[in-house]
């Protein structure tokens, strides 16, 4: 099938290289030029594993371009939208601007049956009012939103676990959504649950998602408050809990909560869009979600003073990772740089290392120190702070060989993903979240 993708992004370009490699033609538009040049030469503008193999096959076999130009849509028949829906500056909602603007600039090239498919994380009430758009150029609008993880988002995208399509009523929208059950053809012959509804619903089902996904993390890391004034183990409690399969142990995991590009915004723009709706008090309990989840950014912050005697002041703290998480050089809204940054603010001498997210994080903040080397970061530190669980921190880093490299064997594990047994065997004195 011809299609075409608005927007380059994490999503954008992922979706359209995943569509490719299905054996789809895709062109891509972005209006950033650097990016389509990037994407042309098959670099991917960002670390997501498999990504580069999909572009480079994707390029090669002439299944995959990448314009700035949008005239060069025309002739496809359904048209991704993948922009960007970020927080508002100064305010709590989602800005539309790059969805409004995808959307006027994509209107003049549609021809009559063309499917406009929206997969922006949007309020909800956004599709309705941009249906009428589309529908005066004869085509029809779907809102199919993405469930992507970053770090798995190939395989999310071309094996998802449910597909998603809210359509208009009648025969214009059931065209609509039989047209994306062939294009999703690997999922949906295999029997992947693809479910059609209508607008409201599969903007909902996104924002949903996302800020349960957000409850369940700060649910936990609540636990984890209480189990660090009682003396419980909150990792043991998840793992107890979790055995309940009504409950389950995934994304119980506490430390210093939830970041990205997503997680945040999304739960913020729900409550921001619920207010608007008149119904804050419904999703009132995701304020508290919120500020549960920035609060473990200050607690490992006052760990890591509680370690140094009351003071972080003039000390060398190593931060063991940058990016909001592993698999992922992405370090918007990082609780693990959030915690570097809290440091430094308060005098630290702080060193950042991480696999993939150095370049970024520098760029955002070149008033901290960088070390591209694990162990050459560890030379002398007075505490470790683990931020996020890279495999070359969880799995791979010998507490004994680490505790030759520093000044003071203090560890604070920021994702309770260390075993604190081995490493009080190695001498250090560890603390966790939430654990004695
Ligand atoms: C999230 C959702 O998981 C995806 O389904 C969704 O498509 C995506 O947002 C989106 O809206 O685009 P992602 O942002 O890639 O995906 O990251 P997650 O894997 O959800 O992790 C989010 C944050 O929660 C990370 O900072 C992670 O470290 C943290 N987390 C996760 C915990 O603190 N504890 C856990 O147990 C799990």
């Amino acid at each position: 099938m011809k299609i075409s993708v608005i927007g380059c992004g994490y999503l954008g370009a992922v979706h359209a290289a995943a569509m490719a490699s299905i054996g789809h033609d895709v062109i891509g538009v972005d209006v950033d030029v650097r990016k389509v040049e990037a994407l042309s030469n098959a670099k991917a503008p960002f670390f997501e594993p498999g990504l580069p193999e999909l572009l480079a096959a994707g390029v090669a076999n002439g299944n995959l371009r990448f314009t700035t130009d949008i005239s060069e849509v025309q002739g496809a028949r359904i048209h991704f939208i993948g922009v960007g829906t970020p927080q508002q500056r100064g305010g709590y909602a989602a800005d539309l601007t790059y969805v409004n603007a995808a959307v006027d600039a994509l209107v003049p090239f549609l021809s009559p049956g063309d499917i406009v498919a929206g997969k922006s994380t949007v309020p909800v009430g956004t599709a309705e009012q941009l249906a009428s758009r589309v529908s005066a150029a004869g085509a029809t609008l779907v809102w199919n939103p993405e469930f992507l993880r970053e770090g798995w988002a190939v395989q999310d995208t071309i094996d998802p676990d449910r597909l998603v399509v809210g359509v208009p009523a009648g025969a214009a929208g059931e065209d609509a959504a039989q047209a994306l059950r062939e294009l999703y053809y690997p999922a949906t012959d295999k029997g992947t649950p693809f479910i059609v509804t209508d607008y409201a619903t599969a903007e909902l089902v996104k924002v949903s998602a996302n800020a349960f996904l957000a409850t369940k993390i700060s649910f936990i890391n609540a636990m984890a408050e209480i189990a660090e004034v009682t003396g419980a183990d909150v990792t043991q409690l998840a793992d107890a809990i979790g055995h309940d399969a009504r409950i389950g142990r995934r994304f119980l995991g506490a430390g210093i909560g939830f970041g990205g590009g997503c997680l945040p915004k999304d739960i913020r723009a729900f409550a921001a869009r619920a207010e608007e709706l008149g119904k804050g008090e419904s999703v009132g309990f995701l304020r508290e979600v919120d500020a549960i989840n920035l609060r473990r950014r200050e607690r490992a912050v006052e760990l890591v003073s509680l370690a140094l005697d009351g003071s972080v002041y003039g000390r060398k703290v190593t931060v063991l990772g940058a990016a909001f998480k592993p698999h992922s050089d992405d370090i918007r809204d990082s609780p693990a740089l959030d915690v570097a940054v809290r440091l430094h603010g308060l005098g630290a001498v702080v060193t950042v290392t991480d696999p993939e997210a150095i370049e970024n994080a520098r760029r955002a903040h070149p008033q901290l120190g960088f070390e591209e080397d694990r162990d050459t970061a560890l030379r002398g530190a007075e505490a470790v702070v683990v931020v996020t669980e890279w495999d070359e921190y969880r799995k791979n880093l010998d507490p004994v060989a680490a505790g030759e490299l520093v000044d003071k064997r203090v560890v604070v594990d920021g994702r309770n993903c260390l075993d604190p047994t081995q490493w009080r065997a190695a001498g250090w004195t560890y603390f966790g979240m939430g654990r004695p």
